[in-house]
């Protein structure tokens, strides 16, 4: 069984829409496929209309099972989905992996003991990560042979990628598998110039290290996971489907023991040249970029200048940037989290913004972006709320 790990910490880039979708790709090429959900917003059960309410074992019971003395088999609680497709849900009570586990021996091992045992019944895993490096990502990345990292080739998602792929580096100093590490363009929008300079620039930068196949923005998919289909059965005419299977066949197509042994290197040396890359990339990125900023300025900071939130005479004000957005709300601790209540202001080039009069204080919000609540992607300022979702976080001094 080849395992992949789907991760990035990076709220939003696209894991769970291509785990679900190679997964499918993978099935429909008659390999058994096993999708495993580690992040307790359980998005996979949703994206594959697996009724939440009828879970009732999840990859958290599976993981934690030995240590309760109650020990659980994937193949126990696994769902099938379609030929070839099963899929082990996640659960909120993921959010408590880490805190019930502390102090107990290998337990990043846990998810690596549980897939062992099902290693004859499939011939791919995919592990769907939450949009954070803890516990959970590390288990999935002990299990793994192959990390896929999905960029979204927005301006903004190569922010914080070195930064990320660097924590990805530390951790994997505690791993003793060999892991080979791949970057994925996603949601990538041929129609905007930055999106054809930022893809250009990747894969300038990236090279072997990036997948041939890009993940192209296509609304389909987005359908096709609110109906809880992947793509392959709501329009395999589409070219969200088209990117899938050839994903999938890239991925095959480096099956092959040999080649494999050739293209493998310990995960931290990869990862510090992918990481090294994102660095010399958002140099380059920020000549291209036209904006007010000083020539020197980097693009780290010419981005603290226009997105975020920042305190300016006695208000905060919140700037983002989302060009396909029909409606942005931020919905928090100073509106009762009522999103209606705090709409934001289109600006130009898809910005969005509000101006609010917050008194001293700490506050917690979300952005409410067409009716979908998702932390602020230019904060990285956030805590885990009880729905094992990442509330946004900003203090008013
Ligand atoms: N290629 C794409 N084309 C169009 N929409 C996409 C594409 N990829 C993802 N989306 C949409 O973008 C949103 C975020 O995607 P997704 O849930 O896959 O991200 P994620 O990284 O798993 O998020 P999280 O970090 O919260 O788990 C979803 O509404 C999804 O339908
Ligand atoms: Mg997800």
């Amino acid at each position: 069984m080849r395992t992949i790990a789907v991760v990035n910490q990076k709220g939003g880039c696209g894991k769970t829409t291509v785990s679900i979708n190679l997964a499918s790709a993978l099935a429909a090429r008659g390999l058994r496929t096993l999708l495993v959900d580690m992040d307790p917003q359980g998005h996979c059960a949703v994206g594959l209309a697996v009724p939440e309410e009828q879970i009732e074992q999840s990859i958290y019971d599976v993981m934690v099972g030995e240590s309760c003395g109650e020990p659980l088999r994937i193949s126990e609680m696994v769902w099938k989905i379609c030929d070839n497709y099963d899929l082990a849900p996640g659960s909120i009570d993921l959010a408590a992996f880490e805190q019930q586990m502390a102090g107990v021996e290998d337990r990043e091992e846990c998810l690596k003991r549980a897939l062992s045992e099902v290693a004859g019944d499939y011939d791919y895993a995919v592990i769907d990560c939450p949009p954070s490096v803890g516990s959970l990502t590390f288990n999935a990345i002990k299990a793994s042979s192959d990390v896929i990292v999905p960029v979204d080739t927005g301006y903004f998602s190569l922010h914080g990628l070195s930064k990320q792929l660097s924590t990805l580096s530390v951790l994997s100093q505690q791993c003793d598998n060999e892991i080979n590490v791949m970057v994925l363009a996603s949601m990538y929008d041929v129609r905007t110039k930055m999106g054809r300079e930022i893809l250009g620039e990747l894969k300038k930068h990236f090279g072997d290290k990036m997948f041939k196949t890009v993940v192209n923005f296509n609304t389909k998919l987005k359908e096709a996971a609110s109906l809880g289909q992947p793509i392959s059965e709501y329009d395999p005419a589409s070219k969200g489907c088209k990117d899938f299977n050839a994903l999938a066949d890239e991925l095959v197509s480096t099956d092959s023991r040999a080649e494999r042994a050739e293209m493998v290197e310990s995960l931290q040396a990869k990862l510090d040249a992918i990481s090294a890359s994102a660095d010399e990339l958002l140099a380059t990125a920020g000549v291209t970029e036209t904006s007010t900023a000083s020539a020197t300025a980097t693009m780290d900071e010419k981005l603290a200048d226009f997105y975020g939130v920042r305190k300016l005479d006695d208000a905060v004000v919140f700037v983002s940037l989302y060009p396909r957005a029909e409606e942005v709300q931020i919905a928090g601790d100073f509106n009762g989290w009522q999103p209606e209540k705090t709409p934001m202001q289109k600006g130009e080039d898809g910005t969005w913004h509000v101006k609010l009069p917050l008194a001293a204080g700490r506050y917690r919000y979300r952005m409410v972006v067409d009716g979908q609540w998702q932390q602020d992607p230019y904060n990285e300022i956030t805590e885990m709320n009880p729905f094992g979702e990442c509330n946004s976080v900003v203090e008013v001094h």
